[in-house]
């Protein structure tokens, strides 16, 4: 896909600059009154300054009625817009002809693609519960995506010549950022959505195109579940990030593992352009980067609502009984005293985000090769936020640690903490309980 990209990708110096829409704008003039808290808070000015430059991202709604709306179109736009991105899955990927040839809803299930119960009608739950679809027929597929049943991914199903069939076929966002609770079935429920899908595999899904060569599905095949690089197609390099949650971002004013942006539109355009392949234009001066695809901008107008629906996504409450209270309790002065945790994961986020980034070392993911923070626009990491870590191992950029107590161990021995089984197991029930 490289190769394909890069044919599409014109790289040149650009002075950026982005054209903000007026509801936007609107709700940055309001940026001031989430600055002062902040300011009262003892950030310094600067921070302040920033912050108000940027636009924030937690601003109080400018009516009720108005900011219900936003969010109402942006989760439209979350669960159900390809921006147009169809002209790269089905035009120069094929991604049609695989799935009407070769994915029946198991294998569909098997790389992760998940099944709103919802889009489902009655007959259709009473004859899956009922053994009486085939779901090892393509055929089967094509009916859930006519439904718009499967997260994330849009079809187009027509009648030619009397037998249905898949003319396009695109991603969202909810690809990858949502999951389904399992109420059915594994992998059939209802959805999650800001929930990040780490069963997902976007590498093997990838990797079935008949419009890539050997190496190029070599590559993509290595990646594994839950990750995904978002720089592959931009230097050619090969080391996958996990799916990151795409809730509890509210007053965060730095996104992705390496604090590339200060509001989450920074972040959507650039993946909606430059990973879905939707119609519209990106630029990134700090890369070098600038992506148009096609002549029409089906992502501008749509940055608002979809920023707007991300932050109205809370992380998730720790499931009743799934962590020991009394112990949490400890862990918590564990991770305030002898753990050094909260020097940068401070604050009601957990994380120094809006204040600082961190040299890669900072990151217990690095050393490694290639090195992401290189790979990125500033070069650092971000703190990561940790409300609702419980729900979403792996662990670090790189997903190298699979537990909790992994993570615990990890800073521990890097950074010499000289914790005690008792303080290092009371501050996993910590972590358990954000
Ligand atoms: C193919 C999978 C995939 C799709 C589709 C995708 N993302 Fe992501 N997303 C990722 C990965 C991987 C990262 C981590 C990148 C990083 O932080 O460097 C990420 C990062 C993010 C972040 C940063 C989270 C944080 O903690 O700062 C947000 C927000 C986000 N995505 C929202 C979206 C939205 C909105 C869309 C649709 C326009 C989208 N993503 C489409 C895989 C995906
Ligand atoms: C010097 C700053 C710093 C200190 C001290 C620190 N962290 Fe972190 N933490 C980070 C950074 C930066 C990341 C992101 C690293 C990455 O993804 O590679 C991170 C990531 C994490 C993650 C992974 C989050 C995720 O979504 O995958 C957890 C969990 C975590 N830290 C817990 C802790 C605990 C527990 C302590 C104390 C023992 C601690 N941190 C101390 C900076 C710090």
């Amino acid at each position: 896909m490289r190769q394909i990209l890069s044919r599409r990708l014109s790289v040149r110096n650009s002075g950026g600059g982005e054209r903000m829409p007026a509801r936007r704008r609107r709700i940055a003039d309001r940026a001031a009154d989430v600055v002062r808290p902040l300011a009262a808070a003892g950030v310094g000015a600067a921070v302040a300054a920033f912050v108000a430059a940027c636009g924030g991202s937690s601003e109080a709604p400018v009516d009720a009625a108005e900011q219900a709306a936003l969010i109402a179109e942006g989760k439209d736009t979350f669960r159900f817009d390809t921006f147009g991105d169809e002209r790269f899955w089905t035009d120069t990927l094929k991604m049609h002809e695989v799935i009407a040839s070769a994915v029946d809803p198991l294998t569909a299930l098997s790389v992760g693609l998940k099944v709103d119960s919802e889009a489902l009608p009655a007959s259709l739950v009473e004859a899956i519960q009922a053994g009486a679809v085939d779901l090892t027929k393509p055929a089967t597929t094509l009916a859930l995506l006519r439904l718009d049943a499967v997260v994330g991914v849009k079809g187009t199903v027509e009648t030619v010549n009397g037998v249905d069939t898949l003319t396009r076929v695109g991603i969202t966002c909810a690809l990858c950022h949502s999951t389904v609770d399992d109420s059915f079935a594994r992998g059939i429920g209802k959805r999650l959505d800001g929930w990040p899908n780490r069963d997902l595999d976007p590498g093997a899904i990838i990797a079935l195109s008949p419009a890539l060569d050997a190496d190029g599905k070599a590559s993509y095949a290595s990646w594994g579940p839950g990750k995904f690089d978002p720089r592959h197609n931009i230097d050619g390099k090969n080391k996958p990030v996990v799916i990151p949650p795409a809730y509890g971002l509210d007053g965060i004013h730095s996104v992705t593992f390496t604090g590339d942006g200060t509001e989450l539109a920074y972040w959507n355009r650039y993946v909606a352009v430059a990973e879905m392949g939707g119609q519209g234009t990106v630029t990134e001066p700090r890369l070098n980067l600038v992506v148009q695809n096609g002549i029409e901008d089906l992502v501008t107008a749509k940055l608002p609502g979809l920023q707007a629906y991300q932050l109205s996504l809370k992380a998730p409450a720790p499931p009743a009984g799934s962590y020991d209270v009394g112990a949490a309790l400890r862990g918590k002065a564990v991770f305030e005293g002898a753990g050094t945790c909260s020097t940068c994961h401070s604050g009601p986020q957990f994380t120094d985000a809006n204040i600082r980034l961190h040299p890669a070392s900072d990151s217990m993911a690095e050393p490694e090769s290639p090195s992401y923070a290189s790979r990125s626009a500033t070069k650092q990491y971000r703190t990561s936020p940790l409300k609702g870590i419980w729900q979403h191992p792996p662990y670090f950029h790189d997903g190298s640690a699979a537990t909790l107590a992994d993570v615990v161990r990890t800073y521990d021995t890097r950074r010499s903490l000289g914790l005690t089984a008792q303080q290092a197991a009371d501050l996993v029930e910590y972590l358990k309980s954000l």
